[in-house]
């Protein structure tokens, strides 16, 4: 899966540690930034406690609900073998672009060929984009074709979203898709050369045995919402956004397969409207340190214990390691643990960045984790 600041590398390299050392008493773990499920996934399946996580994005709570919430495997095969076989049958049996050269013409052929299909939402609104017609075709199919019970529905969607993160023609995220120009065309070339249903397969095959030694729940909340649900005896996890761009405008193609709609689209991104596309306070400088307060001084109040990271240097939403350190300070007691690791710089490019003309897509830094405990 391609997320950005994805907790994965830090739990093998002394976050899971301190989870599981912060967890040992406790009744409940909650993540209130779900991101990839990574943290939340890792708790439910070796820490044993019930996990509660939730996330402003519907794709982030499908992918952490596809394990959290389950006590038992599923069998992958068994799920393919009737899921393909609906979402073969819907697929048109008329011939449909393919790129051919990748030439602008090539593929602005496959956009406007896509734009036409208005009863597939993910073609209309990417074929010809992130994906090739073939592949947005395959992807709509998959989806309109989803298992019906759960919770092998949510297992399957979370596949898909999955797969389609890995054969998006973008880099990392899907904010700009790459274009057919000298540089970009070999990049769209091998991306539209991904095989949609046999990346799925492969998603489920990996998705479908992982369960939660207890089962949680995965919901779509904002972070101060669910807090306000905390007791004591629960350890609240916080990885809150650090860029000053929302997170939605990285992450809407995926939105788009969760929720199996994308209203209308537009921009070199394919952005949905701005109101279809969640907007958070801890992603505006000018409400960041606010909302921090507030999600701190409620955590607080509910009397439970908290694990917060963050990069220890100045952010683009205005936050940095400095801010969290003090204000953290106003509600709990802490200690701080720091470790050294690449971060994504959201929207960096490691080939601009070589000629000088951006910031590299990853750069080293430290990384605070801050242990609060109430007073
Ligand atoms: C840094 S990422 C979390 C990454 C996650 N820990 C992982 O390992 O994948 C931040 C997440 O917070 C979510 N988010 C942003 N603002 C939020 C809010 N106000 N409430 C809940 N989630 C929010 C974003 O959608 C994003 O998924």
């Amino acid at each position: 899966m391609k997320y950005m600041g994805s907790k994965q590398w830090m739990l093998q390299n002394g976050l899971g540690t301190l989870l599981c050392a912060e967890c040992e008493n406790a009744e409940r773990f909650v993540d209130l930034f779900a991101g990839s499920g990574a943290v939340a996934c890792f708790v439910a399946k070796q820490v044993g406690l019930p996990v509660m996580a939730s996330d402003l994005q519907e794709f982030s709570v499908i992918l952490t609900e596809a394990i959290i919430a389950r006590d038992k495997p599923l069998d992958a095969d068994q799920i393919w073998r009737y899921w393909s076989k609906y979402a073969l049958k819907l697929l048109p049996t008329k011939s449909m672009p393919n790129g051919g050269k990748f030439t602008q013409a090539d593929v602005e052929g496959c956009r406007v060929w896509s734009n036409r299909q208005e009863s597939w939402p993910v073609t209309r609104a990417y074929g010809g984009y992130y994906f090739s017609p073939k592949q947005t075709i395959w992807i709509d199919a998959l989806r309109r074709s989803i298992p019906k019970e759960e919770p092998s529905r949510t297992v399957a969607l979370a596949a898909l979203i999955n797969a389609a993160s890995r054969c998006a023609a973008s880099p990392g995220h899907t904010a700009q898709p790459f274009q057919p120009t000298r540089t970009g065309k070999r990049f769209l070339k091998e991306a539209w050369a991904k095989d949609i249903p046999k990346s799925t397969y492969q998603a489920l095959e990996i998705i479908a045995p992982q369960f939660a030694i207890n089962k949680g729940i995965a919901l779509v909340a904002d972070a101060i919402t669910t807090a306000k649900k905390l007791r004591s005896g629960d350890v609240a996890f916080m990885d809150p956004p650090y860029s000053g761009v929302q997170y939605s405008r990285f992450y809407h193609v995926l939105e788009t397969i969760a929720k199996g709609e994308s209203g209308d689209v537009s921009g070199a991104g394919r952005y949905p409207v701005r109101s279809l596309r969640p907007q958070s306070k801890f992603s505006l400088k000018t409400s960041s340190l606010d909302a921090l307060q507030q999600l701190l001084k409620t955590i607080a109040e509910k009397g439970a214990k908290a694990i917060l990271t963050f990069p220890d240097h100045d952010c683009s939403n205005g936050l940095s390691g400095e801010l969290i350190r003090t204000t953290a300070k106003e509600f709990f007691r802490v200690t701080i643990k720091t470790v050294d690791r690449k971060f994504s710089t959201l929207g960096g490019n490691a080939k601009l960045a070589k000629i000088g003309k951006g910031r590299e897509a990853r750069q080293m830094a430290k990384e605070l984790i801050l242990t609060l405990t109430p007073r």
